[in-house]
């Protein structure tokens, strides 16, 4: 980066810049559009069915026809990514994920019915891993301490990324941090003839204290005994999420995820600084829920709040950002 040498005071005064509202325009470095949004939502079985998810106010589980319904108010609004998780009925999970290879699961069901639906209007990215499928809630197979195995999850995670593929998923996207998954599924899909098929891996996902809400949108909060830090990143850690990024790079990734997103920024750029890829982050539930509750509390306006923290992630190098406040921003941005 290049700096010019300032001049002295008053020959340099940065706020002359800034005084009317077009030379703000003029000089703004980064813009935020609904082409920049990825909008993760809920499905869950039945028909005609919302489910509001208390711990994530605003947000619903929808059944597949209102899936299909969201898909399109995305598609009005220029999002062109959706991300899907399914809340797998109880009965359907067990030790071992199986729900997750079933060709008519509720996430190969709702990807079809937008793919049906909608075509190329819109891209679909699924979620690779285990937690929504499993009884105990881990992203993995485990064996009888509890410990996720890696190999050997590394092979189901395969066959749940093919079985998306078949049903039309534009972007796997594996969000389990086992070792060497991305080369597996990379080749897997190759073998399969999905060469367009993209892979994003969430590449540096931590153990965050800020995925709850998530886990009882999927339903996997009650389940789920102990953590998920034999696998998920230390949040001390960063040159260790650049070498998880270079790994899932040397293995075939498209693009790179960091989650969570606000308070891992400085990964982002770094990410972004030291391998000019494709970034993304995930402003995950715990951090949408923090924005709601100030608002709740009158601390913050949503409109500017959402925009704002959204913004940033354009200004950390990001090409996009998963959120739950997708829809709204992109109707701000649209009105
Ligand atoms: C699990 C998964 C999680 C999220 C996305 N995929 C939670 C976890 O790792 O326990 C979190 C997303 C969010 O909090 O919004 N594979």
């Amino acid at each position: 980066m290049t700096q010019t040498i300032p001049a002295p005071f008053p020959a340099l005064r940065l706020r002359r810049t800034r005084a009317t509202g077009w030379s703000r325009a003029l000089h703004r470095e980064n813009i935020l559009t609904p082409a920049d949004m990825i909008w993760p939502l809920f499905v869950t079985e039945g028909a005609g069915v919302e489910e509001p998810i208390p711990s994530l106010p605003g947000v619903s589980r929808w059944s597949v026809d209102g899936i299909v319904a969201r898909a399109k108010e995305a598609v009005a609004q220029g999002i062109p990514v959706l991300a899907l998780f399914p809340n797998t009925q109880p009965e359907r999970r067990s030790e071992d994920g199986a729900e997750a290879l079933n060709p008519d699961n509720l996430m190969c069901r709702a990807i079809r019915a937008i793919k049906d639906a909608c075509g190329d209007d819109i891209g679909v990215l699924t979620d690779v891993a285990l937690d929504p499928y499993t009884s105990h809630g881990q992203d993995g197979l485990i064996d009888d301490a509890g410990y996720v195995l890696n190999d050997a999850t590394v092979e189901v995670l395969v066959g749940q990324s093919l079985n998306q593929a078949a049903a039309g998923a534009d972007i796997i996207a594996p969000s389990d941090m086992m070792d060497g998954r991305i080369g597996t599924i990379r080749q897997a899909l190759e073998a399969e003839s999905h060469h367009n098929v993209q892979i994003m891996s969430y590449a540096a996902k931590y153990a965050s204290a800020f995925y709850g809400p998530f886990r009882d949108a999927v339903g996997s909060r009650g389940l789920l005994k102990g953590n998920k830090k034999t696998y998920q990143m230390d949040p001390a850690n960063a040159e260790e999420a650049l070498r998880e990024v270079a790994v899932d790079l040397a293995e075939g990734a498209d693009s790179v995820m960091v989650k969570p997103g606000l308070p891992y920024l400085d990964i982002a750029i770094r990410v972004k600084q030291q391998f000019g890829v494709p970034v993304f982050a995930y402003q995950v539930s715990g951090e949408y829920a923090m924005i709601e509750a100030a608002v709740a509390a009158g601390a913050a306006d949503r409109d500017t709040m959402v925009l704002e923290t959204l913004l940033a992630f354009k200004r950390a190098g990001c090409s996009g950002v998963l959120t739950y406040h997708a829809l709204h921003a992109a109707r701000l941005l649209n009105a």
